[in-house]
């Protein structure tokens, strides 16, 4: 399909003009008041180089474009040039390359096959999957999916907190009050409440901690009794972890976590020490950040063992060696901005320019409405609110919900799944990510709201309108042939325009590292459907009618499954 901007660019240009057509496009400008049109030149900058008035040069241009096929009407206002584009051509146009494309409209090739990792989710093994993890791990998702779209070579990444001085306690509470058959009964309700015990036990005898970071020093100098229980530890929670990926239809392509990198450090370390960049205080190896106004970054601990920080270091100029990446993104909240801010910086001082590829992308909170039948989480004290239950929950409340509505034909158990965990999904990709937010049933599940359900919803209305339609008329649809004149009403205009600009939708929210922009734009693409739906009668006597409409649907129907799939969404054809 031909680009708009390029059209009008091509149609404007004249050597007089002294701009390119690229100069052209850049200026070309989509106005917010539709009556000026769908697109409008601006000719301010033309009047220095043609030494005339901008209201001049605007009506000399229209004048000139007017009566190419494209426009309904081309109109100067003041210095403007506003071009209406002939509805019938842009329904043409947009319709046949949907219908065309199918599946892989919305996709694009502008990442040129180029290497991007994208790393999200990362829970902390032997610790709870709960709530506050769902944001990496659904924004992750579709960034990874945006990234596909747009033609990147994309390798996902699950960071897995794997290491650290909690298996130092992890490992004491289970020796101490463990027992295998309880741990292999309910692995990580289990381990967190040795854990709880660990910290409840560890205020009255301190002597706990120390027994701890003395066995984390062992686990991390590769003593066999402790490696073999933290193997253990991290088999049985990734097997937790990798349940709740598949009710979300998520995977991975590498599983390497903090553990992985334990042998790649030291050389990173010497090699900071060689730049002199490593301090001792206090026994400790900082980087001293304070000439940049931050805390130091500690790299290893007055008993020599490492730091989370150190881990990523290494994790870093693993990857850039391993992977070679143009982009590196990192989807974790915004708690750790400081950690990340530290991080890149250490990467810069030792002089690896690459640091400028590795970008954190940064989340807001989750939080629980006070009502609600979940309450605030906290892993020490052993209340938290799982992943697993959250999703579970979500798609009893949709089965209850559907069960109530008419929903003949529908297979309730497993179209609840799509609904339910889609809700919880789209909730999660409905706001811009930094804002925190407060999860809420009632805003989750709302069938008419701006929610998930909505949105399958409308593309179960879609589907339905295709099932009334006959095989041969479906074909029919498919082979063109019938008078795009029939949707130029506002509200086919409208739904058109936004499923136009599509790709570019998808482009930017893979620009901006924001999957709400393409789900704004797909609410957007509901709401205006529906509309449509409501003001027109779509299966109407005139057959020529009939196709161009239905080829609107089915235009329809192919964008919104398309974008809900790049939000991870399923998009159930009945529900
Ligand atoms: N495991 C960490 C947590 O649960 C998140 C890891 C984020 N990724 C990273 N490269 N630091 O807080």
């Amino acid at each position: 399909m031909k680009d708009f901007k390029d059209i009008i660019a091509n149609a404007i240009y004249d050597e007089a003009l002294g701009l390119s057509e690229s100069e052209i496009r850049e200026l070309i400008e989509i106005p917010s008041d539709e009556k000026m049109g769908d697109y409008a030149f601006p000719c301010f900058r033309l009047a220095k180089t043609m030494r005339k008035a901008p209201q001049m040069i605007a009506s000399e241009i229209a004048e000139r474009v007017s009566g190419n096929e494209v426009f309904a009407k081309v109109e100067n206002v003041n210095a403007y040039v506003n071009f209406f584009i002939d509805r019938a051509f842009f329904a043409d146009q947009v319709i046949k390359e949907v219908n065309s494309r199918g599946d892989a409209y919305g996709r694009s090739d502008i990442g040129e096959g180029r290497k991007v990792i994208v790393e999200y989710s990362s829970p902390n093994i032997a610790k709870p999957f709960h709530i506050g993890h769902i944001r990496s791990t659904v924004i992750g998702n579709a960034i990874y999916k945006l990234y596909d779209a747009v033609g990147f070579d994309v390798t996902r990444i699950n960071h897995l907190g794997d290491y650290g001085t909690q298996f130092g306690k992890m490992i004491v509470a289970y020796r101490k009050w463990g027992s295998e058959e309880e741990l292999a009964h309910d692995p990580i309700k289990t381990l967190l409440k040795y854990y709880t015990r660990f910290h409840q036990e560890a205020k009255a005898d301190p002597s706990l901690e120390d027994e701890a970071r003395e066995t984390f020093v062992k686990l991390e100098a590769g003593e066999a009794a402790e490696v073999e229980l933290w193997k253990k530890f991290r088999e049985l929670s990734l097997a937790e972890f990798n349940r709740v990926y598949d009710m979300l239809d998520i995977s991975f392509d590498s599983y390497a976590g903090e553990s992985f990198y334990s042998d790649k450090m030291p050389r990173f370390i010497d090699e900071l020490k060689e730049k002199g960049l490593l301090i001792k205080s206090e026994g400790a190896q900082i980087v001293d950040l304070e000439e940049y106004g931050m805390s130091p970054a500690m790299i290893t601990k007055s008993d020599g063992s490492s730091l989370y920080v150190t881990r990523d270091i290494a994790a870093a100029v693993y990857r850039k060696e391993h992977y070679d990446f143009y982009k590196c993104i990192y989807v974790v909240a915004s708690q750790q901005n400081l950690h990340f801010k530290q991080w890149k910086k250490v990467l810069e001082l030792r002089g690896y320019e690459w640091q400028k590829d590795c970008i954190h992308v940064p989340f807001g909170l989750v939080s629980l409405s006070d009502g609600d039948d979940i309450k605030m989480m906290s892993t020490r004290e052993g209340t938290v609110v799982f992943l697993e239950d959250v999703l579970n929950t979500a798609v009893e409340k949709t089965a209850e919900i559907m069960r109530e509505k008419n929903t003949e034909g529908v297979d309730i158990d497993e179209v609840s799944k799509e609904v339910g965990i889609g809700a919880v999904i789209f909730q999660e990709l409905s706001n811009n990510r930094i804002k925190d937010y407060v999860f809420s049933w009632d805003k989750v599940l709302n069938f008419d709201g701006e929610t998930g359900p909505y949105v399958q919803y409308t593309h179960a209305r879609a589907s339905s309108v295709l099932r009334n339609a006959s095989d041969e008329e479906i074909s029919a649809v498919k082979a063109g042939g019938y008078d795009f004149g029939h949707l130029t009403s506002d509200s086919a205009y409208t739904l058109i325009k936004l499923i136009y600009r599509v790709p570019e939708v998808v482009i930017e929210a893979a620009d901006k590292y924001e999957p709400s922009i393409l789900t704004r734009h797909l609410i957007d693409i509901a709401q205006s459907f529906n509309k449509f739906y409501h003001d027109e009668h779509i299966l109407v006597e005139d057959r020529d009618e009939r196709l161009a409409k239905l080829a609107l649907v089915l235009a329809s129907r192919t964008v919104i499954a398309n974008c809900l799939g790049l939000l991870g969404i399923k998009a159930p054809e009945r529900m």
